[in-house]
């Protein structure tokens, strides 16, 4: 397990154990954190799990596919440091992660 935290839109911190291997998006859907709802499951068609990655993180998680990257752009409030939560996977040197939820889904 790796403690992951979700920061809501209202700055509210969710902290949660992780199963390493499973996506930030169904992690934060079993924990029934608000703003994220994973429409899609995961198919990259919904763009309801987006978030945004600090720098400080953004270079230890997957980089972003080409599917994911087109989905963004076609996205509002996208900033640089956004990602699509159902595209991370939990991995075990991710203890302490932090995502703040966009509020544009
Ligand atoms: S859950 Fe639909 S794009 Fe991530």
């Amino acid at each position: 397990m790796t403690q992951i935290t979700y920061v809501s839109t209202d700055d509210t911190r969710h902290t949660v154990d992780a199963p390493d291997g499973e996506s930030l998006m169904r992690v934060a859907l079993q924990h029934d954190i608000p703003g994220i709802v994973g429409e899609c499951g995961g198919e990259l068609t919904c763009g309801t799990c987006h978030v945004y990655v600090s720098d400080e993180w953004s270079d230890r998680v997957e980089p972003e596919s080409e599917g994911e990257r087109e989905l963004l752009s076609m996205m509002d409030g996208v900033r640089p440091e956004s990602r699509l939560a159902c595209q991370i996977r939990v991995q075990h040197d991710m203890h302490g992660f932090t995502a703040r939820i966009s509020d544009h889904q």
